[in-house]
């Protein structure tokens, strides 16, 4: 605690040997680093204060949503304050009438959606993990959905943010169209916490579908699945995802290669099936009933942790790579080229309706460390060939931070690190993440 205690005249904090154990890691694989304290606000004027400190003495700060990172975001790798955002989860407004919600950043979106059961609206992004609004809208998050709705990028029509300096700005605002300035909202969305600390914000709601049908088609291999994935196109989709047949004995199902996908318009299931057996599916199971949809979807959803859980004691690391999605194909049978040319154990899943495949690899040792990270680098490289991204969902976090001047250029790389300079120049926000060093 030693420099800090003076903090706890005006904020909440700890270093009890429990809570810097828990704010420590998150679900990526990345080692382990405590923060010296966690500082739990409850206010953006403690924020901003606790900033303004940490930036004078050069302490660094780094915002915890809910530990749900596969990538490494909230470790706090250099020490200094773990700002927890737990404590700031209030709804500040739930309006039907505009469409969209504004939130505290430590509100769960599945928080969120209850509070909203009933209305026909609802925030439309899910992920596996559960996360914060706050969290997701640093990471750019996207899961399932996103097929249909877009990523949390689309979501976000405005924010709140307290600046390393202390100085709180607000971004955007409630309106459904904006075309005023520059959209410094967007500069936030997806910067992990190294420009700002989001501490508000006014986040669009969507009308709930008024029909759903969740579809699961098993095929004879991820290729099979995949080619059907492909002639998907054109029919109302709510999610159109792919796991190999280790995930589904994972999750205690029937070990197929699997497309896990949900229809929004009444006919659009039968035709979807009818397109299945035609790309040469072994079974294809359909549910209208909602227990049975959920039941499927939060197996789905589970996936990550499954993996974990098959491998105890074992390291993940976690591909991320997004390609344009008519070349989904030709990237996952490289990727199943290359474990197996490298005699590697991956497991496969990801959302094929948007090109974006996970590669999910387990390991050990140093060695099996360099190998995955060998596998890594290789697909990663075949993703920017294809006109795709390092990262379609996850962020750069720790893991990618070398992959961004090869995705964007030295000099759109440059821009990045002089406006990290411009909004923080003692470096103090969420240090050695995003930018490579
Ligand atoms: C998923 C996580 C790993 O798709 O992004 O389950
Ligand atoms: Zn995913």
């Amino acid at each position: 605690m030693k420099g800090y205690e003076h903090l706890a005249q005006w904020v909440s904090i700890s270093d009890s040997p429990a809570d810097r154990e828990n704010h420590s890691s998150d679900i990526s694989g990345h080692s382990p680093h405590k923060p010296d304290i966690i500082a739990y606000p409850e206010s953006t004027a403690q924020i901003a204060r606790l900033l303004t400190w940490a930036n004078t003495e050069k302490i660094p700060v780094t915002p915890w949503g809910a530990g749900t990172s596969a990538e490494g975001n909230p470790i706090p790798v250099r020490g200094g304050i773990c700002l927890s955002l737990e404590r700031m989860h209030r709804i500040l407004k739930l309006s039907i009438e505009d469409r969209l919600a504004v939130v505290q950043p430590g509100v769960k979106y599945r928080e969120l959606n209850r509070q909203l059961a009933g209305t026909g609206w609802f925030f439309a992004v899910a992920v596996g993990g559960d996360a914060t609004i706050g969290g997701m809208i640093a990471n750019n998050a996207a899961g399932p959905k996103a097929v249909k709705y877009g990523a949390t990028k689309a979501h976000v029509l405005g924010l709140e943010v307290v600046l390393a300096d202390g100085r709180v700005i607000r971004t955007g605002g409630r309106s459904a169209k904006q075309s005023c300035g520059y959209n410094l909202t967007q500069l936030f969305v997806g910067s992990e916490g190294t420009l700002g600390v989001i501490t508000e914000a006014i986040v669009r709601l969507t009308p709930e579908p008024t029909f759903e049908e969740a579809l699961v088609a098993q095929f004879p291999s991820v290729a099979h699945a995949l080619h059907c994935a492909s002639t998907l196109s054109g029919l109302d989709a709510g999610a159109i995802e792919f796991l190999d047949r280790a995930y589904m004995g994972f999750l205690g199902e029937e070990p197929a290669d699997t497309l896990f996908c949900e229809f929004h318009s009444i006919g659009d299931g039968a035709e979807a099936e009818r397109r299945c057996w035609a790309a040469g599916a072994i079974a294809v199971r359909r549910a209208t009933e909602a227990v049975e949809r959920a039941r499927l979807w939060a197996a789905r959803l589970r996936a990550y942790t499954a993996s974990a859980e098959a491998n105890p004691g074992a390291r993940l690391l976690t591909t991320d790579t997004a390609v344009p999605v008519g070349k989904l194909q030709e990237m996952v049978s490289f990727l199943q080229r290359e474990l197996s040319r490298r005699n590697l154990t991956g497991y496969l899943l990801g959302h094929a309706g948007d090109g974006n495949v996970h590669v999910i690899l387990p390991w050990l040792n140093e060695a099996q460390r360099q190998a995955v990270n060998g596998f890594s680098l290789a697909a990663v490289e075949k993703s920017l060939s294809l006109g795709g991204t390092a990262s379609g969902e996850h962020g750069v976090g720790i893991g990618k931070r070398h992959y961004l001047k090869g995705e964007h250029g030295a000099n759109a790389v440059g821009l990045m690190k002089e406006i990290k300079s411009l909004l923080d120049p003692a470096r103090i926000l969420n240090p050695g993440k995003l930018l490579p060093d």
